[in-house]
């Protein structure tokens, strides 16, 4: 049933896309979309653009970012860093391949409000204060997120908001952050609704457009509340857990797979997403050099963009390797995840370890689809258009390879190795 696909270019790739005209639609690739943050007005009116979305106007696609904690831990950044952090992903190409966003996550904070009660930045890490460095990172093009906590203190004993949930959303607003995440440390004894739908309130009404992402871990089974009120909810537990203070080893190799995996299992709720809405597994693994190889970071980058998850970058960007920012910037992962339909693809099938994930596309009439081998063992999966849509023929093309692989009768078959994967682009034809 398979054919072996003719090599071509990117160039080519797209011609052939275009002149397939209506009848497979290339996703946008390229210079991805702007969809939910303004990097073109530099500096400080860098807000959020107010489009029409359900909520708060923020979100209509996944975040895609920065995150200073999967990236240096609690104690090892400053604003120096950052800001030094933003200009390599100007320079790597990661900022124009959307990664737009810097979240300034847990240990930011001095360990004590100020005189007035107010939230303050470390004095260390942020010299001129935290305002400054949102300022400066909104020069740079990025939006440029904050940390919070929804108990009495942070995961890292940082004053946390509850009780003082409308004086912190104003400080956010004030020092003119665009996003802001709320961690559920010393929170679990409250009911999450209640407490997320309050901070929710309090950013609202600072006027400011912020987007919000819900982090407790999918405690409460956030998806069944958060997308009237979040941008993003966490559904699982962390993904890389080595700043959790447990011995370093137990972090490499296959604990950081089967972490990837159970991360991949907890978050389906796709039913939940939507524009201004996506499910978080949390952040990505390629470049912090946890994975044992390439296919296993293509397999995780190629399941987040059909989930349409947040993607989150958990390494020093300072360093990335060319082979890194190669894969970080493939313009299918900004085309599948960003599509603007926003609909998390689904699993449809996972016989003997081999996964089949669909994803409907704004253009009506394709899919992103995965094929994915979680198991140990090579094997070759089969799709057969009967099962998926009920027809005879569909026209397939390789996203990730730049394959036209054409139309097919009844289904298509591929060999995978162990922990690999295939983002493909299928049309259902008759
Ligand atoms: C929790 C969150 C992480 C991170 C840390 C910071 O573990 O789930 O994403 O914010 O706290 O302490």
């Amino acid at each position: 049933m398979s054919r072996t696909p003719r090599r071509t270019t990117r160039r080519a790739f797209l011609s052939t896309a275009l002149r397939a005209g209506g009848l497979l639609a290339a996703p946008a690739l390229g210079r991805p979309a702007l969809s939910w943050t303004s990097r073109t007005a530099p500096p400080r009116s860098s807000a959020p653009r107010a489009v029409q979305a359900p909520y708060n106007g923020c979100g209509l696609t996944p975040a895609w970012g920065l995150n200073t904690y999967y990236a240096f831990g609690v104690e090892g950044f400053d604003e120096a860093m950052l800001l030094a952090a933003a200009q390599a992903m100007l320079d790597g190409g990661l900022w124009q391949a959307g990664y737009d966003l810097i979240v300034i996550d847990d240990g930011w904070a001095s360990f004590d409000r100020d005189a007035d009660g107010n939230l303050q930045a470390d004095p260390q890490k942020f010299p001129d204060g935290i305002g400054a460095t949102v300022e400066r990172l909104h020069a740079l093009g990025f939006a440029a997120g904050i940390y919070g906590d929804m108990g009495t203190q942070t995961c890292q004993n940082r004053p946390g908001s509850y009780q003082s949930e409308q004086r912190d959303a104003q400080w956010f607003a004030a020092q003119g952050f665009d996003h802001v995440k709320m961690d559920w440390c010393t929170a679990e004894a409250f009911d999450a609704r209640e407490r997320y739908t309050l901070m929710s309130q309090a950013i609202a009404a600072t006027g400011r457009p912020i987007s919000f992402a819900v982090c407790n871990w999918g405690r409460q089974n956030p998806w069944e509340w958060a997308p009237p009120i979040a941008n993003s909810a966490r559904t699982t537990s962390d993904l890389s857990g080595i700043y959790e203070g447990d011995a370093l080893d137990r972090y490499y190799g296959s604990y950081q797979w089967s972490c990837m995996l159970k991360n991949l299992d907890g978050n389906q709720h796709p039913g939940a997403a939507g524009p201004g809405y996506a499910n978080d597994p949390d952040c990505l693994q390629t470049g912090n050099g946890f994975f044992t190889s390439e296919l296993e970071e293509v397999a995780q980058l190629q399941l987040w963009a059909v989930m349409s998850a947040p993607m989150v970058l958990g390494f020093d960007v300072r360093g990335a390797s060319d082979r890194t920012l190669r894969l970080l910037t493939h313009p299918a992962l900004q085309a599948v995840n960003r599509d603007p339909l926003a609909r998390q693809g689904k699993r449809v099938n996972a016989e003997h370890g081999r996964e089949v994930w669909v994803k409907p596309l704004t253009d009506g009439t394709s899919y992103a689809v995965v094929l994915f081998n979680r198991t140990d063992s090579a094997s070759t999966a089969t799709l057969t258009w009967n099962d998926l849509w009920g027809v005879r023929s569909a026209y397939v093309r390789d996203l990730w390879n730049w394959t036209e692989i054409g139309t097919q009768r009844s289904g298509w078959s591929t060999s995978l190795q162990p922990h690999e994967s295939r983002l493909l682009q299928i049309a259902p034809l008759s």
